[in-house]
């Protein structure tokens, strides 16, 4: 890891893909980061495990997330497209030991605007 930065790997609903560097300090949650990067994640919840607008997959580095809570458990058992690696982006802080982390957004553009 660089000093003070960590690389987290985006892959969109197109199948782009961004390395996108942040500092460690940065104090966000996935979600606003994807948000502050101009994904186009609603989060009409605010971030409250509530709206599964920003729900992801996470391809690597699943064990250096925080576990996941009740509320974001009952949220995803809500989904169709749920699987293992299925999270709410709002739900996941990010610090250094989140270097390397790999997701990829989930949900279909039209499920997301509507
Ligand atoms: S922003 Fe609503 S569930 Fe994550």
């Amino acid at each position: 890891m660089e000093d003070n930065i960590i690389h987290i790997n985006v892959t969109d609903r197109d199948g782009s893909v961004q390395n996108i560097e942040i500092p460690t300090d940065v104090n966000m949650s996935l979600m606003e980061l994807l948000k502050a990067w101009d994904y186009n994640i609603l989060a009409t919840c605010g971030g409250m495990a509530l709206c599964a607008t920003c729900h992801i997959q996470v391809l690597r580095g699943a064990e250096n997330l925080n576990e996941p809570g009740d509320m974001e458990l009952d949220m995803l058992d809500t989904l169709p497209d749920v699987t293992d690696q299925s999270r709410l982006a709002c739900q996941l802080r990010l610090g250094n030991e989140n270097d390397n982390l790999s997701i990829q957004i989930e949900g279909s553009l039209a499920d997301n605007l509507s």
